[in-house]
């Protein structure tokens, strides 16, 4: 069980830019892999990264809507579809070039209930083991030292792994998936920082904010104002973040030296999140679950990972 789980007091808040997190960061040389880093959240990540001097590889699975700007190089991959993980990886590796910043940033959320490879739950499949057969594949070209951070979001709440039917072959539900998919993110940066601990590799695991993407694109307005997001004339009735405050925290775990020498943490709001006081399966306002930073959960879901995927770095 983790015990680092506490607020380091950063400085930084809710309302911190991706700007304001890396402001006097210099990534001139360096060299980052930002998966989505082309939507919402991912693009705010892609253009703060740039900012400093970055170059930013971008895997998209539209790689033709992704515009042409300095600093940032665009190929294609579908998280979704092993083979396309696969060959995104060998053609990365074929470059020679290592990897400073490596950001499993794209997701899906709530969607209908889809199949992807061999029959696989859609939202585990695609947030989770597409990015589990990436990291490992790419791990080659990890450089010593670099960093490691997995988006995953307070859904996690909804869900621990449901070890006896992490496909819902038994009935499916989307908020069930999500919070299964995005504790699946949790804890494999938990695992991913014990074995990349010799190499000097840190992962992190995050949940960004409540922002406004094209991520809410498989709910209704119906289901917006039913969870009490909007009233009935669109207006918003939370405090959404911004794009630029909801990539803070990514970039401030992929740079920060607030971070130095930790690692396999849940961060929160650019600080290292709290345990939640209570673990009961439902959202609660912050924190992160026992069961996402549970050191024997995240060695149960990299072994199963690792078998459904036929990939494994460390083997
Ligand atoms: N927005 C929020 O409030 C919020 C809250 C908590 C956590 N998060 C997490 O933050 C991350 C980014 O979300 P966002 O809000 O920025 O959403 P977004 O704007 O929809 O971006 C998600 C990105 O993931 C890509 N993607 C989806 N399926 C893919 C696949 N099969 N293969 C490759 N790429 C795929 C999307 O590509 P296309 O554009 O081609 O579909 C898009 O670029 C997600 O992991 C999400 O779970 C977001």
């Amino acid at each position: 069980m983790s015990t680092a789980q506490h607020k380091i007091g950063s400085g930084f808040g809710a309302t911190t830019t991706a700007a304001e997190a890396i402001a006097g960061t210099d990534l001139t040389g360096k060299l980052a892999v930002v998966t989505g880093g082309y939507s919402g959240i991912g693009l705010e990540t892609t253009r703060a990264l740039v900012g400093a001097g970055a170059h930013v590889v971008i895997p998209a699975r539209r790689p033709e809507v992704v515009l042409d700007r300095a600093g940032v190089e665009v190929d294609r991959l579908d998280l979704g579809d092993l083979d396309s993980v696969r060959d995104f990886a060998d053609r990365f590796l074929a470059t020679g070039r290592s990897i400073d910043l490596l950001i499993a940033n794209a997701g899906v959320m709530a969607c209908p209930e889809t199949r992807v490879g061999p029959g696989w739950e859609a939202q585990f499949a695609t947030n989770h083991l597409g990015h589990f057969a990436l990291v490992n594949r790419l791990w080659p070209a990890v450089a010593e030292g670099a960093r490691v951070v997995s988006l995953s979001s307070r859904g996690h709440h909804y869900s621990p792994i449901r070890w006896d039917d992490v496909q819902f072959t038994r009935g499916y539900d989307k908020w069930t998936a999500y919070g299964q998919a995005k504790t699946a993110n949790v804890l494999f940066a938990v695992r991913l920082d014990e074995l990349g601990a010799s190499r000097g590799v840190h992962a992190f695991a995050l949940h960004p904010g409540g922002i406004m993407t094209p991520l809410q694109r498989h709910l209704s307005e119906a289901e917006k104002i039913e969870r009490g997001w909007i009233d009935e004339a669109g207006n918003y009735l939370v405090q959404f973040k911004t794009p630029e405050q909801g990539a803070a925290t990514t970039v401030w775990a992929a740079t920060s030296p607030q971070l130095a020498g930790l690692g396999g943490l849940y961060l929160e709001d650019c600080d290292v999140a709290e345990l939640s006081p209570v673990d009961a399966v439902g959202m609660t306002e912050s924190g992160v679950r026992r069961y996402a930073v549970d050191r024997d959960e995240a060695r149960r879901l990299w072994t199963l990972s690792a078998e459904l995927t036929g990939v494994d770095a460390f083997a």
